[in-house]
C-alpha cells in the first residue's frame, strides 16, 4: 500500500448546503492519510470530488455541466484523473449518472462517503464506475478520523441528518435519508476539538436540527437544547448557532433557551416557505401560518434583540394568488433580517412534481415581488443596526489591505479599519454604516468583552 502514501492532488467542488460543506471537508480529513493534498484548481489533480446538491433542478444541471468540463481534462491528462461525484445527486441518480457519464469513477452517497478510501481502491481496480448508494447501518460520523483540519474562528459541526417529514416539494427525505442524530458525546468531543483549534463560533448543523435526539453520555436520549446547555459549558466557545430548524420541532424549551443560554446568538432560520395554510397543508408541512407567527412572538418574548431569517418557495402546485399574497402579508407582518426565496422546481419522484404546474411567468413575477421585500426588510434590518454598540466575533482580514472582519450577533459581516488581527477575539463596535450585505464601523478601544 506504500504508493498510496506518494502525494497525490486533490480538489473538491462543493454544491448545496453547509452541511455539504462540512462533508467535503471530512472527505478531505479521511483521504489525507492516504497522501492527498488539496489544490485549488482541477487541472493536474489527481482526483476530483464533486459533492453535489440535487435540491433544485438548477442545481443539478450545475453537476452536469460540470461533469462535462471535467471529462475533458481528464482527457487531456491521459485518463489520469479519478472523479468521484459524492452527495445528493450521487444518491438520487447513482445509476444513471454513472450511464450519462461513463468518465465518473466512483459514485458516493453522502451517507457511504466514510468508506471512500476502500471505494477507491476498488475502482483502481475495475473499469466503470464503483457505486455505493447504500444507507448503511452504521453512522458514517463513528468510521470518520479524530483529526479534522481546523475549519477557523467560525466552524461547523454537523449533528443530524436526514429527514422524515416528507414536504411534498422536497428531494432531500430520499437523498439523506432517515432523521438520524449522533450521539451528543461525539458531538461534545468535536466541539472541544475545533475550539481547541481557535473555534470560538460553532454552528450545529442539521436538516431539521431541532428534531436532534441524539443519545447522551448519561444513557438518556438528548435533545438540542439539553445538548446546547452542554456545549455552551465548553471555556473558550463564546458563540452557538443551530440551522436549520423545523417550525414543529421548535419546542418551548428550546425557546426558553434564547433567554437563558448566553451563549445563543440572537438570530434564527426558521423556514415557513408560505404564508398560505391552504398551500402548507399540499406542502405538507403539518402548521399553520398562525402556528408560524406564535413561535416568531415567543422567541422575540425570550430575547427581545431576536432576528430572523427564512426560506420561501413561491409557484408550488396550487399556489393562487390569494395564496402568495398571505405570503407576502406574513413577511410584511414578520419582518425578516435575510431570507431565501426560490421558485419551485418539480423535482423528480416528489409527490408535488406530478401536480399540475403554476405557469413559469406567474412564478417569476412572484418571485421578483417577494424577493423586492425581502431585499428592503434586509436593508431596513442592516440600517437599523447603524448606531450600536454591539460585540463582534473578528475572523480574519477584510478583503482590503487595513481592513479586518468579523460578524454581529446576527450573523452580518462586520468590516473594520485596523492593523492589528484581532482574529479569535470578541471586541465592541460601533456600527457606522450599512451596506445590503454588510455593515462597517470602528473598534471602541478597550472594551474585551468575554461572552
Ligand atoms: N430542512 C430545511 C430546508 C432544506 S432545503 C427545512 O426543512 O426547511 C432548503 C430550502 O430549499 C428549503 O427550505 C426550500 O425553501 C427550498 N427547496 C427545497 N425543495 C425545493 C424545490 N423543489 N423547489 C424550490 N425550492 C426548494
Ligand atoms: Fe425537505 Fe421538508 Fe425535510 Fe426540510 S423538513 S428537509 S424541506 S422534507
Ligand atoms: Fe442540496 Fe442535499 Fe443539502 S440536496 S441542500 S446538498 S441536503
Amino acid at each position: 500500500m506504500s504508493t498510496e502514501r506518494t502525494p497525490r492532488k486533490l480538489h473538491v467542488v462543493t454544491h448545496g448546503c453547509q452541511m455539504n460543506v462540512y462533508d467535503s471537508a471530512r472527505m478531505t480529513d479521511l483521504l489525507r492519510p492516504l497522501g492527498y493534498e488539496t489544490v485549488a484548481t482541477p487541472e493536474g489533480a489527481d482526483m476530483v470530488i464533486l459533492n453535489t446538491c440535487h435540491i433544485r433542478e438548477r442545481a443539478e444541471e450545475k453537476v452536469f455541466s460540470q461533469l462535462g468540463r471535467l471529462r475533458l481534462m481528464k482527457e487531456a491528462q491521459g485518463g489520469q484523473m479519478m472523479i468521484a461525484v459524492t452527495g445528493c445527486v450521487a444518491q438520487a441518480e447513482g445509476e444513471i449518472l454513472a450511464k450519462r457519464a461513463p468518465f465518473v469513477d466512483l459514485v458516493v452517497g453522502p451517507q457511504a462517503y466514510h468508506r471512500l478510501p476502500e471505494l477507491i481502491a476498488q475502482a483502481h481496480r475495475k473499469t466503470g464506475a464503483v457505486i455505493d448508494t447504500d444507507f448503511p447501518a452504521e453512522q458514517k460520523f463513528d468510521h470518520l478520523p479524530d483529526d479534522a483540519a481546523p475549519q477557523g474562528v467560525i466552524s461547523f459541526l454537523s449533528i443530524q441528518e436526514g429527514c422524515d417529514k416528507f414536504c411534498s416539494f422536497c428531494v432531500v427525505p430520499y437523498t439523506r435519508g432517515a432523521e438520524a442524530s449522533r450521539p451528543a458525546g461525539g458531538v461534545i468531543a468535536e466541539a472541544r476539538r475545533m475550539v481547541a483549534s481557535g473555534a470560538r463560533e460553532i454552528a450545529l448543523l442539521g436538516q431539521n436540527v431541532n428534531a436532534y435526539h441524539g443519545e447522551g453520555p448519561d444513557g438518556h436520549v438528548w435533545s438540542l437544547t439539553r445538548l446546547l446547555q452542554s456545549l455552551s459549558e465548553i471555556e473558550g466557545l463564546e458563540r452557538i448557532r443551530y440551522t436549520t430548524s423545523h417550525p414543529n420541532d421548535m419546542a418551548d424549551e428550546l425557546i426558553a433557551a434564547h433567554r437563558d443560554n448566553a451563549k445563543l446568538m440572537p438570530f434564527l432560520h426558521l423556514p415557513v416557505q408560505s404564508g398560505s395554510d391552504k398551500i402548507l397543508r399540499a406542502m405538507n408541512r403539518k402548521h399553520k401560518a398562525d402556528d408560524f407567527r406564535r413561535i416568531v412572538d415567543q422567541l422575540r418574548d425570550a430575547r427581545p434583540d431576536m432576528a430572523l431569517s427564512s426560506d420561501f418557495i413561491v409557484g408550488h402546485p396550487g399556489e393562487s394568488d390569494t395564496d402568495f399574497t398571505e405570503t407576502m402579508e406574513l413577511v410584511r407582518e414578520t419582518g425578516f433580517a435575510l431570507a431565501y426565496s426560490f421558485k419551485y422546481s418539480p423535482r423528480p419522484g416528489t409527490p408535488a412534481a406530478s401536480l399540475p404546474q403554476v405557469e413559469e411567468a406567474v412564478k417569476d413575477a412572484r418571485l421578483q415581488e417577494l424577493q423586492a421585500l425581502l431585499r428592503a426588510q434586509q436593508n431596513e434590518f442592516n440600517a437599523g443596526t447603524v448606531g450600536l454598540e454591539t460585540p463582534v466575533l473578528f475572523t480574519g482580514a477584510g478583503r482590503h489591505p487595513g481592513q479586518i472582519a468579523g460578524r454581529s450577533l446576527w450573523l452580518q459581516p462586520v468590516v473594520v479599519q485596523h492593523d492589528r488581527d484581532l482574529a479569535g477575539q470578541i471586541r465592541m463596535v460601533k456600527i457606522t454604516g450599512a451596506n445590503p450585505n454588510s455593515l462597517s464601523g470602528t473598534l471602541l478601544d478597550k472594551e474585551l468583552i468575554a461572552a
